[in-house]
């Protein structure tokens, strides 16, 4: 527990266990007060007409309503106890949870009326010029863009790890009870090595009993270098910077002060799991990160080995080829993103040249903030004749160009990214992901 919290707070979560959950286990305090929300400074505060403006910083029923009233009348927002007697209805879509009743930049209940976050290129990435500073303006992103769709999720964990139909998809994810800031309470600021925090916890582990379902990230054993092995995890350049790296603006580069994301998103997207989404249309690509095996194996971002020879940017190096794995928020927002697939604006240190969308090129905004481009071929961003002709291990030998690229033109016309380069792709004999 962290030291100068009050003993005040401590009884008073006791009294409200016993006088509010008299039908159910309390919370853990100790976990709860390390918490973001249970913090007696700058938790969770509600701010509401009727509601008692002397409830200290960090209360439960900040969150919690036994009944709709409290003394004796109803504060806004009218209708509670949902679910759990949270004091609004928990999930009703994309943009009207619970959640975000606090957790936006206008309108909020927490006090103050507004309540500042920000994206991952932002926090790990140190991309401190982005200007999204809510977690609702993060799920509203439609095409192009994409959030992570809250329904879907809702639906996926309904009936695995102890969830059920009343869970609020959020707590997929995060553990109300426990969540902190990284950092906390600084919402302009990037990770630093000084102030970390872990708002994670990973859904196989959930318990009913938010109290046995713990943190993810923030012990030994839960990082990327603990994931990776033997093999090699190496954390991108921080937003212009090539001696400092994600997460935390740091100089480590071995992941083992980075939360291992692959464990916590394959606990959902892996090789067995059928994931419909709401946003695609259809079931989702599987993703196979773990089998090795060159071209009869899973992608090569993951532990499978690049084969040939890879052209690619500092901090990797191509001499280590075959060592990599990646983890998924090198690539992904966890939240949303105004490019499709959640893939982030800023990727190993600077920001992506366009947006990806629709584009037949458009991947290769994502590629060349790592893989080299024609820019030092033939002066040509963003275009990928070396790497597909030119260099040692290129895949195809350039003659009757019109068989691929179509006719017209010099350079001939593109070839869309996204026929050939996907999670589990292959092309020409080759695995392409
Ligand atoms: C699929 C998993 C997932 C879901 C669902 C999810 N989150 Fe997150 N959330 C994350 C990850 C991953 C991070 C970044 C963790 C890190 O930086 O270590 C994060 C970060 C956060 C942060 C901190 C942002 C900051 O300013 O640094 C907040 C607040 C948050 N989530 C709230 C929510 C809310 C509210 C919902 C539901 C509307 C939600 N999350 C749904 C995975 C998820
Ligand atoms: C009564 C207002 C309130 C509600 C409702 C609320 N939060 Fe928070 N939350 C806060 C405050 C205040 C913080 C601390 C903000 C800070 O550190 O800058 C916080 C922090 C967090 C953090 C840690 C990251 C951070 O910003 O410090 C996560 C993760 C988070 N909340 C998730 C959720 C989820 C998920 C829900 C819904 C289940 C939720 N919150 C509902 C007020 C609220
Ligand atoms: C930031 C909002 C927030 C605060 C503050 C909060 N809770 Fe919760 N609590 C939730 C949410 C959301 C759920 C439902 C989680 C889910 O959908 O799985 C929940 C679930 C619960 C549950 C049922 C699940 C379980 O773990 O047994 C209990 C009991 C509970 N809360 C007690 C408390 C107590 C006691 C406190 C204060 C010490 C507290 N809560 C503070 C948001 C909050
Ligand atoms: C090198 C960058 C990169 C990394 C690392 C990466 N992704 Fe992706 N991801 C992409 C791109 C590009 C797309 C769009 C192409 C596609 O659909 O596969 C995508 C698409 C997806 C999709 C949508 C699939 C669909 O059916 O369209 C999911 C889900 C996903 N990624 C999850 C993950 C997870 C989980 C990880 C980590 C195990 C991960 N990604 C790692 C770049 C990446
Ligand atoms: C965050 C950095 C990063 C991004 C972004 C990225 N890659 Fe990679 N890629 C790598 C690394 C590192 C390897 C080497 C993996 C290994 O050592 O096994 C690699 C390997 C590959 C390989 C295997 C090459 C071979 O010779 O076997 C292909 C194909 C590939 N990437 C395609 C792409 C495409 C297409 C994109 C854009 C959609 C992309 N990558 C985006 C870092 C990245
Ligand atoms: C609790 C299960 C769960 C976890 C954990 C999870 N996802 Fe998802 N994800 C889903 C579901 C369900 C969908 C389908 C709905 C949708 O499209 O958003 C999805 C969709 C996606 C998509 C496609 C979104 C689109 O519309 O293009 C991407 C990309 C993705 N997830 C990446 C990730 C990454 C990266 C992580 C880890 C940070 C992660 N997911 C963790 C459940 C999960
Ligand atoms: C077997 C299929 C194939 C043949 C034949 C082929 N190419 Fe390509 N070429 C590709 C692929 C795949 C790419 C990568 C996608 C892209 O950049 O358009 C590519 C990329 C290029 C690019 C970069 C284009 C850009 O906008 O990024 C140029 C230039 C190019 N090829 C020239 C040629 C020429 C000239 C010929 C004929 C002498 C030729 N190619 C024949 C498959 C082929
Ligand atoms: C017709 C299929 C096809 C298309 C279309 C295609 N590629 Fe490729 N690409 C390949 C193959 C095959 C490889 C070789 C994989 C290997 O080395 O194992 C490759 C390799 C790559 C690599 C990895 C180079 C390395 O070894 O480091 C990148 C990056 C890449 N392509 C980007 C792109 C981009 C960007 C586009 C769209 C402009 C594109 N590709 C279009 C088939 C394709």
């Amino acid at each position: 527990m962290r030291r100068g919290k009050s003993r005040i707070l401590i009884i008073s979560v006791v009294f409200l266990v016993s006088a509010v959950f008299l039908y159910t286990g309390p919370a853990d305090a100790g976990s709860y007060l390390n918490s973001a929300h249970g913090d007696s400074t700058y938790g969770a505060k509600r701010s509401a007409t009727g509601f008692p403006t002397d409830y200290p910083t960090g209360l439960c029923a900040h969150c919690h309503e036994q009944h709709a009233s409290i003394g004796g009348s109803e504060p806004a927002p009218a209708g509670g106890p949902d679910k759990y007697l949270l004091f609004n209805t928990s999930n009703v879509s994309q943009t009207v949870n619970v959640c975000f009743n606090c957790h936006t930049d206008t309108g909020s209940y927490q006090a103050g009326g507004s309540l500042l976050n920000r994206c991952y290129s932002f926090r790990a990435g140190g991309w401190t010029l982005d200007t999204l500073d809510d977690i609702l303006e993060a799920f509203s992103f439609t095409s192009p863009g994409a959030s992570h769709h809250l329904d879907d999720i809702s639906t996926f964990i309904d009936g695995r790890w102890g969830y059920t139909s009343d869970s609020n998809p959020c707590a997929a994810c995060h553990n109300p009870h426990s969540a902190q800031g990284d950092p906390p309470n600084a919402p302009n600021s990037a990770k630093s090595i000084s102030t970390r925090g872990w708002p994670v916890s990973r859904p196989s582990l959930h318990s009913r009993d938010n109290d046995a379902w713990g943190l993810w990230g923030d012990d030994i054993g839960e990082r990327m270098s603990d994931y990776v092995g033997g093999l090699l995890y190496q954390a991108p350049y921080r937003y212009g910077s090539t001696t400092t790296f994600e997460p935390d603006g740091s100089t480590t580069q071995d992941g083992s002060n980075l939360t291992d994301f692959v464990s916590f998103c394959t606990d959902c997207h892996n090789a067995t799991n059928t994931i419909y989404s709401t946003t695609l249309g259809g079931t989702l690509e599987l993703i196979d990160w773990v089998t090795t095996g060159g071209e009869s194996g899973g992608d090569k971002h993951g532990k499978n080995y690049a084969t040939g020879g890879i052209d690619i940017k500092p901090p990797f190096l191509p001499t280590n080829y075959r060592q990599y794995v990646l983890s998924c928020t090198d690539c992904h927002e966890p939240h949303g993103s105004p490019n499709d697939y959640l893939i982030r604006r800023e990727v190993n240190g600077s920001v992506l040249a366009g947006t990806v969308g629709s584009g037949t090129k458009d991947f290769g905004y994502l590629c060349r903030q790592c893989h080299v481009d024609d820019t030092n071929y033939s002066g040509r961003p963003n275009f990928w004749e070396y790497v597909h002709h030119i260099s040692p291990d290129h895949p195809y030998t350039p003659n009757r160009c019109r068989s691929c690229h179509g006719s017209g033109g010099n350079p001939p016309p593109p070839i869309r990214c996204s026929l050939c380069h996907y999670h589990g792709s292959s092309a020409a004999n080759r695995r392409t992901f």
